[in-house]
């Protein structure tokens, strides 16, 4: 790890024509690393995303990626949204949808797929043990199939700053472990630096190399240890939130419901 920056914001305030969504963050991130982005509904995680991706850019502070304002970087970066809308009557394949991921930038039409973006998708589609699936119709695939297809896609441009928003939200516990494992694979062995949305933070803990927790504002930032702890999402999550190591692992436990905490 070169220890290069990728992200550099400082005192970043973000707008919605004037209304302030997300106010005075500084934080940096290092090349390789993999970001946690925590925080409850509203507090701002896809608008962050949306301005590292380039996509929103209505700002007033310091933001840059790989030394740029995003808006300039954005063939560097790959953002896969919330939710992934494809149209259904449209059949079509896994490799399909994946190889569009490759094309989109050269500008080529889907019904011409050169056989290098073709050969391209299915590399990536066997990395994360998704080759299998190929010719599959793609609205045919379960939730965490279709997960971990999107985030296929997204690799076909070579990314070098991967930008994912809640991707294990819409998942059930076993679809999770399957999500979480592609990331950390895309990780270790691709090596991309990550920013990953979520409101549980627990099943990615151990792929998190730094978690940011916002509320509006800046909560904290820091390793898991510095952050995850009691006082800190205690103040974000209410007095009844805990952490609690198990082993070397630590687990929080935010918006359960205790009726006798005072
Ligand atoms: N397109 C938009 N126009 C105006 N306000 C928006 C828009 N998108 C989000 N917001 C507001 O910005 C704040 C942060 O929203 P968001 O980034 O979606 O939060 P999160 O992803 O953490 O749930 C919220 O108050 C939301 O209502
Ligand atoms: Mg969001």
């Amino acid at each position: 790890m070169s220890g290069e920056e990728v992200i550099v914001a400082e005192s970043l305030t973000i707008m919605y024509d004037g209304y302030e969504a997300v106010k005075d963050l500084t934080f940096r991130l290092n090349r390789g690393e993999t970001l946690l982005l925590l925080g409850p509904n509203g507090a701002g995680k896809t608008t962050l995303l949306k301005v590292l991706a380039g996509f929103h850019t209505e700002y007033r502070g310091k933001i840059l990626v790989f030394g740029k304002p995003p808006v300039e970087v954005r063939d560097r970066v790959a953002y896969v949204p919330q939710t992934f809308s494809l149209n259904s009557r449209v059949p079509l394949t896994v490799l399909d949808v994946v190889s569009m991921g490759g094309i989109y930038k050269s500008g080529l039409l889907h019904f011409n797929i050169p056989r290098e973006v073709i050969e391209r998708a299915l590399e990536i589609l066997d990395f994360l043990g998704l080759k299998n699936l190929a010719n599959k119709p793609f609205r045919e695939l379960s939730g965490g199939q279709k997960q971990r297809v999107i985030i296929a896609r997204a690799l076909m441009s070579n990314p070098e700053l991967l930008l994912l928003d809640e991707p294990l939200s819409a998942l059930d516990p076993k679809a999770r472990i399957d999500a979480t494992s592609a990331l950390s694979k895309i990780k270790e062995e691709m090596g991309i630096t990550m920013v990953i949305t979520t409101h549980d933070v627990n099943p990615l803990i151990e792929i998190g190399d730094k978690v940011m927790l916002i509320d509006k504002r800046l909560v904290a930032f820091g390793t898991p240890e510095e952050v995850l702890r009691d006082e800190i999402i205690g103040s974000v999550y209410g007095p009844a939130s805990r952490t609690v190591k198990v082993g070397e692992r630590l687990y929080c436990i935010i918006g359960d419901v205790h009726l006798r905490v005072r």
